[in-house]
């Protein structure tokens, strides 16, 4: 039977899915599979999965990345790629993914719940400068740097749109890093570099000026830290198959996990086909990697 590729679907990141469902799709018809577009925004779109065989999830954020899809899967039979309901719902969580990590020893940017009744001075006081962050989106979407207190209630009230529990994270001042992971392996290190204020959507998508470097530039040892740290997170959260982990560095060289995308993306300018390509896997390879690891 087809292959079904789910992309679209209602979540801030669905025109980013969407990119990421054409690569894919393209991808998937290059290795001879009869492929079959299901955009879950289209209703009735349960339906399109009748006689499938297998379920590419090529979705971004809430509803489609965060263990939602992934039980529906589960209910219809469907086997699917990535990682599971568990490991699904917690890395779309970022104040639950930070509340496992600090709990099992792996180093992450500290971080406040911001509310209402937050006291705003307190936690600029208690960490300087943060970034403001929806807990459970993806893309840097809603996200803002703050500095100050009135910087960062303006901040959190924009953040509340995108859902209810907002975080301030302690921000580290160094480069920002990225870990592909694939099976039980971490690809080679990845380092972003933007002269916009951080690394946002503009950066991650539109601009031809993010600079990536891979291999990243990190000495053997600091490059098997940083492998060991994202898998110990990876697996913290009980994630599986592929994806991703974002981390920083401070100037002391300490590495900080920020966050595990369980579906990263595969866009033109995404950063695990960058990995893959490291290490010499087309995309069509390496698509055909998450299949047999999802399927095996
Ligand atoms: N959330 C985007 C798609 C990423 O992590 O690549
Ligand atoms: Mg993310």
């Amino acid at each position: 039977g087809p292959v079904a590729v789910l992309l679209g679907g209602r979540s801030a990141e669905r025109d980013i899915s969407l990119l990421s469902g054409a690569t894919v799709v393209t991808a998937l018809e290059s290795l001879g599979c009869d492929v079959r577009r299901v955009d879950p925004a289209t209703p009735g779109w349960i339906a399109q999965l009748e006689g499938v065989t297998f379920a590419f999830n090529a979705l971004h954020g809430p509803g489609g990345e965060d263990g939602v899809i992934q039980g529906a899967l589960e209910t219809l039979q469907i086997p699917y790629s990535g990682s599971g309901v568990l490991g699904s719902a917690l890395a779309m969580d970022k104040q639950r993914s930070k509340q496992l990590w600090q709990g099992t020893g792996i180093a992450t940017a500290g971080f406040a719940v911001l509310t209402a009744d937050t006291d705003w001075d307190a936690v600029m006081t208690r960490f300087g400068k943060v970034f403001v962050k929806p807990a459970c989106e993806g893309s840097s979407v809603g996200m803002a740097p703050a500095s100050n207190a009135a910087e960062l209630e303006a901040a959190w009230r924009e953040a509340a749109v995108y859902g209810n529990t907002v975080l301030a994270e302690q921000f580290i001042d160094g480069p920002e890093y990225t870990v592909a992971i694939l099976g039980q392996e971490a690809l080679p290190s990845i380092q972003m570099e933007t002269d916009r204020a951080f690394y946002d959507y503009e950066a991650k998508y539109l601009s031809d000026e993010t600079r990536y470097h891979c291999p990243s530039g990190l000495d053997a040892a600091s490059e098997a830290e940083v492998a060991a740290l994202a898998l110990a997170a990876f697996r913290a959260l009980d994630c599986a198959i592929w994806g991703r982990v974002d981390l920083m560095r401070d100037r002391d060289g300490r590495f900080y996990v920020l966050e595990v995308n369980t579906i990263p993306g595969m866009t033109s300018h995404s950063l695990v086909p960058m990995a893959a390509a490291a290490v010499g896997l087309s995309i069509a390879a390496l698509v055909r990697r998450i299949v047999e690891l999802s399927w095996g």
